[in-house]
């Protein structure tokens, strides 16, 4: 065995920056070791940002209420990301009950497992599932015999198949994956123009544009983003070859000249926003979940979902509206939930979100 006290530990410089403060993401080293700087951490949480690394779950007071999880229940977190809503969602579901976390992204799924494992989440009432939650009812088939399982806490009797108590949904990306430049989602970091929250499947937003006509790229800025200046954006950016998303941004603002730059910043976001929808196929995978969540829902059970624009909320708000009519919901959400002004302030990433639920008849 060696002496460990005897070997001297290399020296490592600090990463160097301009400036008072770290501006890119392999420069912001105390943000990505919140163990190691927890109170240089807690100044950027205060100065309204988000360290990169992390995600500020949103709305948790809102939804921890709508969805009020009780010891015993079977709770899904379609879109588990970081685990801020889970964390808090687990441990009110204990004694007995069981969390199921899905999130498409390879990349960040291993770490939120490892994180919360080491939070005392331990495999029999937290697992983590790499799926689209559109296949939301084959993982709950695939998890049927545990869940049927149930040890103790619940004084019902359980379906043939068992469904969940509460669903949770918290549309979008996460702050990890839109800070880390290599993902390619990010206006304000260079970094290869991907957008895949997947990156092992589809293909990146650099070739959706390349391979794309203008007719049908106007029709997707118009349809997922509201873009006003669809056509002379499509015009200009189809059938181009974008390695990263700078040369995006920098050509958006070019082919907006006479506009002033806040404006034209304004559309590189929805620009961004329309193709990561298109690359990830997203309005297909929620009106998949939305038709799905009546089955995969036991009855008396509850439904959250957190939109961010305005073609997400339109979609839950038309598919809760009509399973209320049909009776398969007993109850929902008459008006959208919105969070407080002082959220607001502190998480600016939480202004547009809209918060809608649905309770499943008995
Ligand atoms: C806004 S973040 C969720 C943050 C999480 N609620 C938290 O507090 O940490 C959205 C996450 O959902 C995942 N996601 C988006 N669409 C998905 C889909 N169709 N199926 C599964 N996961 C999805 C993304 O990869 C991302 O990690």
């Amino acid at each position: 065995m060696s002496d460990v006290s005897s070997t001297p530990t290399p020296h490592r410089r600090r990463p160097r920056y301009h400036g008072k403060h770290p501006r890119r993401f392999d420069e912001k080293y105390k943000e990505r070791d919140p163990a190691r700087y927890a109170a240089d951490v807690q100044k950027v949480i205060a100065s309204g940002k988000t360290p990169v690394g992390t995600h500020r779950p949103i709305m948790v007071a809102e939804i921890l209420e709508v969805l009020s999880p009780k010891p015993g229940e079977i709770a899904v977190d379609c879109t588990l990301g970081y685990g801020g809503h889970a964390q808090e969602i687990l441990p009110r579901l204990q004694p007995g009950g069981k969390l199921l976390g899905l999130d498409v992204d390879p990349i960040e799924l291993p770490r939120t497992e490892a994180r919360l494992r080491s939070l005392g989440f331990g495999p029999e009432i937290f697992t983590a599932h790499r799926s689209n939650f559109a296949g939301l009812p084959q993982v709950l088939a695939s998890v049927a015999a545990s869940l049927l399982a149930k040890p103790f806490g619940v004084d019902a009797p359980r379906n043939a198949t068992p469904g969940a108590d509460l669903i949770l949904a918290d549309l979008g990306v996460s702050s990890m994956q839109i800070d880390d430049p290599p993902r390619g989602f990010s206006v304000k970091h260079e970094g290869p123009l991907d957008m895949r929250m997947n990156p092992q499947r589809g293909q990146p937003a650099s070739l959706l544009l390349q391979k794309i006509r203008a007719d049908a790229l106007a029709s997707l800025l118009t349809e997922n983003a509201d873009e006003p200046h669809a056509s002379a954006l499509a015009s200009a950016l189809a059938g181009k070859a974008f390695a990263t998303t700078g040369s995006l941004a920098a050509a958006i603002h070019a082919a907006l000249p006479h506009r002033d730059k806040e404006a034209a910043d304004l559309s590189v976001r929805r620009v961004f926003q329309a193709l990561r929808i298109a690359v990830n196929d997203e309005f297909s995978a929620l009106d998949s979940l939305l038709r799905n969540l009546p089955l995969c829902l036991n009855p008396g059970g509850r439904v959250a979902i957190l939109t961010f624009h305005s073609g997400e909320d339109r979609r839950v708000k038309k598919s809760f509206e009509a399973d209320l009519r049909e009776n398969v919901y007993a109850e929902i959400a008459l008006t959208v939930i919105r969070p407080g002004a002082a959220e607001r302030n502190s998480n600016p990433r939480s202004a547009s979100a809209k918060l809608r639920w649905a309770r499943r008849s008995t």
